[in-house]
């Protein structure tokens, strides 16, 4: 069936030539498969060669023919001992794929330091094969720059899902542990291809029924599936859960009865789960309780957690999203307030997760000024994956070039070169411990995240948690061919689609630097005028402060100041209207509608030509597709159409909404060439 359940696993027969070229280079495999990872391993190759060449090569214990796979560990396989390849960068994770000879044959081999290498090898090995890659002469040596590569689900008990738009939760808690649904199964292989290494199993808006006996029983089953994929387990857990589940009076860090129960939470947990991660925390955000509720920091609550996790190996991720109404001035530089002051408090095994920027995954934003600011503390990365403010499951929306710009920010912290990734791998102020989460965008849909396309950001963040260098291009590349075909004449215009369409989005919804203009509570469409919401920061106004005068938020150092959170040669930048770059020219400066931006026009002129632009980029993309036509299977083929349709009309909604109220502030007329909203 073509219902996209495969993902980027598909493993179709190769229709060229190239499927007899491999067949030779798949005659035999000699591969150990005694431990569970080992097994996965094999299975998964088998699997793979079986589906992409029709045919599997001979299990052997020794190598007897040219074309031999041999995959294992120095210590799994005497034949790969022999060898004595260098393995010393590779780490526990990494992995070498190698052509070379092995007892006289040319042979495949695929090694590893532990199982788990040699699994991520296999599944590099496989993408070869899928994305038709000559193989004769391979030398890969591929190891992962960071250390925790995490999917957040924002998965409730209730089998709802915080800003899920592919269903409900896959994890049926209902029926854990008993059953283990296969696609749980599916789901560690997913992740496992990409090296995605961690999973967060529910909301970080937690319920502290997740702690009690029974759902860690759940829990741990859910572990007992990932293991062997090299997935551990995390949760979110709610500040507060000493008093609902422990029947304390208090959650207070420095009471001695609240460290103690979660001491003893910690040590239940890893009798069941003696791999568990750790903690994920969402604190005095949002109305989630937290240290400040007792007159302590961020710093005395997660170190607490991080003492009670610390004797079995496990990591509190703290996240810095936090605003709070209080915050009248500017809500974009709470976080880096209150955090900046905390550097070098934390424990060691604790890490700082912070949101790409510094207002809520939107479109486009500065990187967060957090990245670089707190050198003494390890800081993790938070992406989304699920498409709060872009259009949720239907907009097609590929999020490598968003996930790349935003790696690739220099943060100028510490000269030229300080890029936001070398922030978070650690390279820039040597950690060890690092990370990147996304919030992910996976539920019940049987194509697991809403829309083919979705699944594409599921696959660019995993790549990119692995090696935050990679080009967004190059992995939609290779997921187009492992997704669809490897016909040129489908993969060309299909990856420049995607690579055009974040920053279609950007226009049609927020472009030059404006921000949160959707709709209050569901995010979705726009609502600039809306004045409905309760609180001043959750009004579209409080972002975009258009007048007749002009548009944009204000952070300068006559406004906000929060272009001073930045270092100085940047915050000097951005206090400058002049060399704001225009993509983030509304995020820092309140602009006249009459301001000549670089292409010499106005701004209101650019404002409506963005807006125009987002929409005609769309017909762009559904013109491309409709070229498409037969490559690909009927069922994908035509619901990527119909969801371009509907991205099509709501495109034209938001540019016609926003032009509309905008133009009722600025008071000018659209600008010659543009046709008035229908
Ligand atoms: C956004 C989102 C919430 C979510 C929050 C968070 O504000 O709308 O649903 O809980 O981010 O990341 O904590």
């Amino acid at each position: 069936s073509e219902d996209g359940y495969e993902l980027w696993l598909r493993y179709h027969p190769l229709a060229s030539t190239q499927a007899t070229a491999y067949r030779s280079r798949a005659s035999q495999l000699i591969m150990a498969s005694s431990t569970p990872t080992q097994a996965a391993a094999r299975d998964e190759l088998l699997r793979g060669l079986g589906g992409l060449l029709g045919q599997t090569p001979r299990l052997s214990d020794t190598v007897t023919r040219d074309g031999a796979i041999i995959a294992g560990t120095p210590a799994s396989s005497p034949q790969l001992a022999r060898l004595r390849l260098d393995t010393g960068q590779l780490g526990n994770e990494g992995y070498l794929v190698r052509s070379t000879m092995v007892d006289g044959h040319p042979a495949t081999v695929i090694v590893a330091n532990r199982d788990i290498g040699v699994l991520y090898g296999v599944f590099h090995f496989l993408r070869l094969l899928q994305t038709e890659q000559p193989i004769d002469h391979l030398d890969v040596r591929e190891w992962p720059r960071i250390k925790l590569r995490v999917l957040d689900h924002w998965d409730n008990l209730d089998g709802s899902i915080e800003r899920g738009y592919a269903g409900a939760s896959i994890w049926d808690w209902w029926k854990l542990p008993d059953w283990l649904e296969p696609r749980y199964t599916d789901y560690a292989r997913a992740d496992a291809s990409i090296g995605i290494n961690g999973a967060v199993l529910d909301n970080v808006n937690a319920e502290a029924a997740i702690l009690t006996p029974t759902y860690l029983q759940k829990v741990a089953a859910l572990a007992s599936v990932f293991r062997p994929y090299g997935i551990r387990v995390y949760l979110s857990v709610r500040f507060s859960s000493p008093m609902e589940i422990g029947g304390l009076k208090a959650a207070d860090p420095s009471d001695p009865q609240v460290q103690r129960w979660w001491r003893e939470k910690a040590d239940a947990i890893y009798q069941l789960i003696p791999d568990f991660g750790g903690f994920l925390v969402k604190a005095n955000s949002e109305g989630q309780p937290g240290p400040q509720d007792y007159g302590r920091t961020h710093a005395d609550g997660a170190n607490m957690l991080a003492d009670a996790l610390a004797p079995h190996g496990g990591v509190v991720m703290w996240r810095a999203f936090v605003y709070s109404q209080a915050n009248k001035d500017d809500r974009a530089k709470q976080a880096y307030e209150e955090f900046k002051p905390l550097d070098g408090q934390f424990r060691p095994n604790v890490l700082l997760q912070v949101k790409n920027g510094s207002v809520d995954f939107q479109p486009r934003e500065p990187f967060s000024p957090l990245f670089g600011a707190m050198p003494k503390t390890p800081l993790m990365m938070e992406f989304q994956i699920t498409k709060e403010y872009l259009g949720f499951a239907t907009h097609l929306v590929y999020l490598g070039p968003l996930y790349q710009e935003v790696l690739s920010a220099d943060t100028l912290v510490d000269g030229k070169g300080s890029t936001v990734a070398k922030v978070i791998d650690g390279a820039l102020d040597r950690h060890t411990l690092s990370g990147m989460a996304g919030a992910a965008n996976i539920g019940t849909d049987r194509d697991w995240c809403g829309s083919t396309f979705n699944q594409a950001n599921w696959y660019v963040f995993g790549r990119l948690a692995w090696n935050p260098t990679l080009s967004a291009r190059a992995i939609a590349d290779d997921w187009v061919r492992m997704t669809f075909t490897n016909d040129e004449a489908f993969v060309r215009p299909v990856v420049d689609m995607m690579m055009g369409s974040r920053e279609a989005a950007v226009d049609y919804m927020t472009p030059l630097g404006l921000h949160h203009l959707m709709a209050y509570g569901s995010h979705y469409g726009p609502a600039p005028w809306d004045t409905s919401p309760p609180r001043a920061d959750w009004r579209p106004a409080y972002y975009h402060q258009a007048d007749r005068h002009g548009i944009g938020f204000d952070r300068t150092r006559t406004g906000s100041d929060a272009v001073d959170q930045y270092a100085p040669p940047l915050a000097a930048q951005f206090n400058d209207i002049k060399q704001t770059p225009e993509q983030y020219l509304l995020w820092f400066h309140h602009v006249s509608w009459d301001y000549r931006l670089r292409s010499g026009h106005t701004l209101w002129y650019e404002l409506v030509a963005h807006y125009t632009h987002g929409v005609d980029e769309v017909k762009q993309m559904q013109e491309t597709w409709r070229r498409l036509d037969g490559y690909i299977d009927p069922e994908r083929y035509r619901q990527v159409a119909a969801f371009l349709a509907i991205q099509e009309k709501e495109a034209q909604w938001w540019r016609d909404a926003c032009i509309a109220y905008f133009q009722s502030m600025s008071g000018r007329p659209l600008p010659p060439g543009f046709a008035p909203p229908q």
